[in-house]
C-alpha cells in the first residue's frame, strides 16, 4: 500500500480522533488531513467541533448534516425489516456508521484525497463497518485506522494531544463510553464492565426511572404508509421530528431501557446499555401492523429474514448484496402494511392496544365466536385428516 498524501478522517471531536490528526501528519506523514463530523442528531455542539479539528492541526474542517437520511435510508429501512440485533438491540449505532462511511467516500473523491481515516481501537464493531462500507463504496481507497496501532494508553493518547495543543478533557472523564445519536445511546465501560452489577442511574438521559415517571398512561397513535411511519397523534410529521418526539414521549414514561450482554462480531462478548425508545416502540408497532396485514406464510418467512438482516446490519455489510437483495424482498412486503397503531405508554411498558388497516386480513365473520360466525366448522374435519395423515401413518408404522 502506498502512503496516503490527502487523508478524510471521521471526527467527533473527542481526544482520540483529535489525536488522529497530528499522529496522521508526524507518525505517518499524511500530508494533509481534511475532519468531517457527522451531525447525526447527537446533540453536540457542532461549530465548536469544527473549530477545534482545525485547532487540532486539521486543513480543512467540514460538517455535514445527515439527519434527513440518517432517518429515511438508514432507520426506517430497519424498522421495516423489524431489526433487533440477538433480539433486542435497536441498532442505533450500527445504522449510524455505513451512513458516515458514505459522506467520508463521497468526500475523499470531492476532495480528491487517497484514503480514509477513523479513530476506532481494534476491539470493536465500528471498524468493521466503516472499513467494510469504504471498501464497497470506492476499493481504491486506502483505510487507516491510526488508533488501531498505536497502542497508546488514554493517559499517552492525552500526552500525546497536549504536544499538540490538543486539550485534555477538561471535566474529569467520564467512566464510560458513551455513543449518541437520534437513534439512542449505546453506554459501556466503567462499572457496567462488571455484567452482574446494576447500571447506575446516572447513565441514562434519554428514559426516566420509573419512580419519575407519570402515574397516569398515555396513548399514542402511530400511522404507518407502506411500512414507514408517517404520523404520530394523527398529525403529519417529517421523519426526524417523529423520531425526536417519539423518543420524548415514551422516554417520559421510562420506556426503551436494553441492558444486555451480546456477542461482538470479533468474538468479544460485551455488556452495553441502551436507550433508545422512538425504535424499539416503532419496530413493535410496526411488527404489529403487519401481523394485521401480511398473510401468516410472509410472515412467518419474513422472520428468518429479519434476523439475518440484523446480523447484516450488526456486521458491517450494509453495502454488500445479500443486503440489496433482501432489501427487495422487504420492500415488496410493505406495500400493504398501511394504517394506524394505538399504543398504551406506562410505567416503563409500551403495549399495542389496537391497530386499524384498510388492508386488514383480518376478518370478524370468521374469527367471531358469535352466531355470525362464516367459518365452515365441518370443512376442518377433513383437513385435519389430511394434515394428520403422514403423522397418522408414522406413527401405525413405528407403534405397530
Ligand atoms: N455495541 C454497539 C454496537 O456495536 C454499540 C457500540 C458503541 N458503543 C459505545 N458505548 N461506544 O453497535
Amino acid at each position: 500500500m502506498g502512503r496516503a498524501k490527502k487523508v478524510v478522517l471521521a471526527y467527533s471531536g473527542g481526544v482520540d480522533t483529535s489525536v488522529c490528526i497530528p499522529y496522521l501528519k508526524h507518525e505517518w506523514g499524511v500530508e494533509e488531513v481534511i475532519t468531517l463530523a457527522a451531525d447525526l442528531g447527537q446533540g453536540d455542539e457542532l461549530e465548536l467541533v469544527r473549530e477545534k479539528a482545525l485547532k487540532s492541526g486539521a486543513s480543512e474542517s467540514l460538517v455535514a448534516d445527515v439527519k434527513d437520511s440518517f432517518v429515511q435510508d438508514y432507520a426506517f429501512r430497519a424498522i421495516q425489516a423489524n431489526t433487533l440485533y440477538e433480539n433486542r438491540y435497536p441498532l442505533g449505532t450500527a445504522l449510524a456508521r455505513p451512513l458516515i462511511a458514505k459522506i467520508l467516500v463521497e468526500t475523499a473523491q470531492k476532495y480528491g484525497a487517497d484514503a480514509i481515516a477513523h479513530g476506532c481501537t481494534g476491539k470493536g464493531n465500528d471498524q468493521v463497518r466503516f472499513d467494510v462500507s469504504c471498501a464497497a463504496l470506492n476499493p481504491h481507497l486506502m483505510i487507516l485506522a491510526p488508533a488501531r496501532e498505536w497502542g497508546m494508553s488514554r493517559e499517552k493518547t492525552i500526552a500525546y494531544g497536549e504536544q499538540f495543543g490538543i486539550p485534555a478533557p477538561v471535566k474529569k472523564s467520564s467512566p464510560y463510553s458513551i455513543d449518541k445519536n437520534l437513534l439512542g445511546r449505546s453506554i459501556e465501560a466503567g462499572v457496567l464492565e462488571d455484567p452482574a452489577a446494576e447500571p447506575p442511574e446516572e447513565i441514562y438521559e434519554m428514559t426516566k426511572a420509573i419512580a419519575n415517571t407519570p402515574d397516569e398512561p398515555e396513548y399514542i397513535e402511530i400511522g404507518f404508509h407502506q411500512g414507514i411511519p408517517t404520523t404520530l397523534n394523527g398529525i403529519d410529521k417529517k421523519p426526524v421530528e417523529l423520531i425526536e418526539q417519539l423518543n420524548q414521549l415514551a422516554g417520559n414514561h421510562g420506556i426503551g431501557r436494553i441492558d444486555m450482554i451480546e456477542n461482538r462480531l470479533v468474538g468479544i462478548k460485551s455488556r452495553e446499555i441502551y436507550e433508545s425508545p422512538a425504535m424499539l416502540v416503532l419496530i413493535q408497532a410496526h411488527r404489529d401492523l403487519e401481523s394485521l396485514t401480511l398473510t401468516a406464510d410472509v410472515t412467518h418467512y419474513k422472520r428468518g429474514i429479519e434476523e439475518t438482516y440484523s446480523q447484516i446490519v450488526y456486521n458491517g455489510l450494509w453495502y454488500s448484496p445479500l443486503k440489496v437483495a433482501l432489501d427487495a424482498f422487504i420492500q415488496k412486503t410493505q406495500e400493504r402494511v398501511s394504517g394506524i397503531v394505538r399504543l398504551k405508554f406506562f410505567k416503563g411498558n409500551a403495549n399495542v392496544v389496537g391497530r386499524w388497516s384498510n388492508n386488514s386480513l383480518y376478518s370478524t365473520d370468521l374469527a367471531t365466536y358469535g352466531a355470525e360466525d362464516q367459518f365452515d366448522h365441518k370443512a376442518a374435519e377433513g383437513f385435519i385428516y389430511v394434515w394428520g395423515l403422514p403423522t397418522r401413518i408414522w406413527s401405525q408404522q413405528t407403534r405397530g
